[in-house]
């Protein structure tokens, strides 16, 4: 197992009181996998992120319990300098917005340089041409003429691979991807998260896909947790979920997506918003706006429970929810 995440549990401490983010979530990355993680805005899938690359924001953010085993060690038992190392050369990140993560005044070549420079120690020569190299592997065409140039002369479509090309530099066994198209046409899109998943089947790496568009997700992924207020609600194969939901919140998630045979209808989206995580509905979270939601809905916290072997729903009408 690659990664493996233990009952998780984040919570942010404010003026206005204590924002229960990360609720106890579980999962796990084997080498070569992809996992993607899919919720709304506020569900908790950037906070497990950053718990994991070890740049949560403490405080006010602070992790109150569990485990996050990387390659069988638990990095929240590791100091700083112990997770700087880990930091970039083992995993590394990949951010929704590239203008804002990379640096302005420093040309894209010498940002992809340095990471050769500071941790591999080579001269800046070396480290020029590897990011000429690297430059190449994400299709960034002339980028033998493109190296000195900066982060505004490239397009969002390019800087988004530059981006990725940063994080693969040092071929990291996991990469997290946290709402990496997003920001991007829906057209340049599908390239980039095509590109991404292409270099992750070659180069063998564990792949954490943020998103809360399923539909980028069917072709990518090996498998989905959905996030619902800090929780995983449910957790299977894609395809599995794709055939059938065993959640309410999942259902509703998947009847969101645009389809092509149904152009100019008026997209499903679930009723209502998702909880205020300073006070979260007692039973399921979900209850408030799930049509199927009876007494015990509101009175316990669903469990995960075992839909089959390689599936789990925290919801009590899982069965009918998979039939319906
Ligand atoms: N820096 C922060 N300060 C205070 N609260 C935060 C901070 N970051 C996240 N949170 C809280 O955690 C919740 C979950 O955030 P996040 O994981 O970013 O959601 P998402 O699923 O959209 O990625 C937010 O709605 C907010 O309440
Ligand atoms: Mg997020």
């Amino acid at each position: 197992m690659l990664l493996e995440v233990r009952d998780l549990h984040v919570e942010f401490r404010t003026r206005d009181g204590i924002a229960n983010a990360v609720n106890g979530v579980s999962y796990t990355v084997d080498e070569g996998e992809t996992l993607a993680v899919l919720g709304e805005s506020g569900s908790g899938k950037s906070v497990t992120a950053q718990a994991i690359m070890g740049i949560l924001d403490i405080p006010p953010g602070k992790i109150t319990g569990g485990e996050i085993l990387f390659q069988g060690t638990d990095l929240l038992k590791l100091k700083e300098d112990g997770r700087r190392k880990i930091r970039g050369a083992k995993m590394a990140m990949i951010f929704q917005d590239a203008l804002s993560s990379l640096n302005p005044v420093l040309s894209v070549g010498a940002q992809i340089g340095e990471l050769f420079t500071v941790h591999k120690g080579m001269s800046r020569k070396d480290a020029k041409a590897k990011a000429v190299e690297l430059m190449d592997r994400v299709r960034i065409p002339a980028a033998k003429e493109r190296v000195g140039q900066y982060p505004h002369q490239f397009s969002g479509g390019m800087r988004q691979r530059i981006m990725i090309a940063m994080a693969l530099a040092l071929e990291p066994d996991l990469i997290i991807a946290d709402e990496p198209t997003t920001a991007l046409d829906v057209t340049v899109q599908a390239q980039v998260m095509e590109l991404l998943a292409e270099l992750q089947r070659e180069l063998r790496m564990g792949l954490i896909l943020i998103t809360h568009d399923l539909g980028v997700v069917a072709d990518v992924a090996d498998k989905i947790a959905v996030m619902y207020a800090g929780r995983i609600v449910e957790t299977a194969p894609v395809h599995e979920i794709y055939k059938a939901p065993a959640h309410p919140y999942t259902k509703g998630l998947l009847e969101s997506i645009p389809r092509l045979d149904q152009k100019g209808q008026e997209l499903y989206a679930i009723k209502g918003l998702p909880p205020n995580l300073m006070h979260i509905p007692p039973g399921c979270a979900f209850n408030p706006r799930c049509p199927m939601a009876q007494d015990v809905c509101r009175a316990d916290v669903p469990p995960l429970f075992e839909v089959s072997p390689t599936r789990r729903s925290a919801c009590y009408f899982w069965k009918e929810t998979l039939d319906g």
